[in-house]
């Protein structure tokens, strides 16, 4: 394990001003979203989304990451070149997908624990050879009456340190993403101490299993209200509330923190990372985006499907990681909004 060359990584998939595009979704879950469309699923029409997604003028300004799928990240552009040497030379860092998934935890009806370990070495070793120099692996946690268990915890974090050891061995940088899921009606509270002993359990696996924490980007859930909440928490109790928990949770030794949108709106996402980064707080680690959604649907919406459409999806795309830069600077008010990209 080279850890100068894994630090090296993760502090620079964290640099000021920049954040990670994460365009990995699974062929159904990227079905999901085409065919809300009306977009054909099909590899032609993801191959010409994301090369659309890492075309647009000035991208790699705000995007210091990307992560790919299995498929992408042995794809060509239409230019002819593959995603991974594009990537390279915008000085875009490549990464990849590892997990196989969140599936049924036996015993915990509703609950899951993320796959994936099974020949995970190996699989490591050929995506380095493909030029990966991070990985991703999500954990997902849902808030109810009962849940999250001591079970689903604790099963989640082992996994993700498991995980997380094997990339490090591999010279590849772990985001460890423990997700606890936006769904439910639940209060900011209960989203708060779900997410706090999710990621504190997460960070004592961690260290068991070894893991240097200098060689990491965690990729975790924002403290809010749930989504069918009868009361919302303003951008305002949620930026105090998500780095409240963190800095109980993180030790100082982790370079960066990247958070996923998890079915926020556009605006909400890049107002709540702005809001953490005006709280004027001296912070210990850098503090910006690892989002799917909140990157990418405006501009598939723009899209849709249609190469006319590419070159304003482009904008759409530039748009959205400038808002989203801004927003890791602290410097993001909605106003900004009405600007083109
Ligand atoms: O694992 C989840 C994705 O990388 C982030 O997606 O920002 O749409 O939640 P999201």
């Amino acid at each position: 394990m080279d850890i100068e060359a894994l630090k090296q990584t993760a502090q620079a998939m964290v640099a000021s001003g920049k954040g990670i595009l994460a365009m990995d979704e699974s062929h159904p879950t990227c079905a999901k979203r085409f065919e809300k469309l009306g977009i054909p699923t099909t590899e032609e029409k993801r191959q010409e989304y994301r090369d659309m997604l890492l075309t647009g003028e000035g991208i790699e300004n705000y995007i210091a990451a990307a992560i790919l799928f299995d498929e992408t990240i042995r794809q060509k552009m239409l230019s002819g070149i593959s995603f991974t040497e594009h990537l390279h030379n915008l000085g875009i860092i490549p990464g990849i997908k590892v997990d196989a998934g969140a599936k049924p935890l036996a015993g915990f009806p509703g609950e899951t624990v993320t796959e994936g370990l099974d020949g995970l070495r190996d699989r490591l070793s050929e995506y380095y050879e493909l030029g990966a120099r991070f990985a991703k692996w999500r954990a997902v946690y849902t808030i109810s009456d009962k849940t999250p268990s001591d079970a689903a915890n604790m099963a989640n974090a082992h996994a993700l340190a498991r995980y997380a050891a094997l990339c490090q061995e591999a010279n590849i940088v772990p985001i460890v993403e423990p997700e606890v899921l936006i769904n439910g009606d639940h209060t900011i509270e209960q989203s708060f101490i779900a997410t706090q002993s999710a990621q504190k359990l997460v960070f004592n696996q961690l260290r068991e299993q070894g893991v240097a924490l200098e060689g990491i980007v965690l990729k975790p859930s924002m403290v809010t209200s749930g989504l069918d909440a009868a009361e919302k928490a303003g951008v305002e109790e949620v930026a105090k509330r998500t780095i409240e928990c963190l800095l109980s949770t993180v030790p100082a030794e982790v370079p960066g923190i990247a958070f996923l949108s998890g079915g926020q709106t556009d605006e909400e996402a890049s107002a709540h990372l702005s809001a953490m980064n005006s709280l004027g707080k001296e912070l210990p680690w850098n503090v910006t985006f690892s989002y799917g959604r909140a990157l990418q649907q405006a501009a598939m919406s723009a899209w849709n499907g249609n190469p006319d459409n590419v070159e304003a999806a482009r904008k759409v795309a530039v748009h959205r990681a400038r808002m989203n830069g801004l927003a890791s600077l602290g410097q993001y008010t909605p106003d900004l909004e009405q600007q083109a990209a």
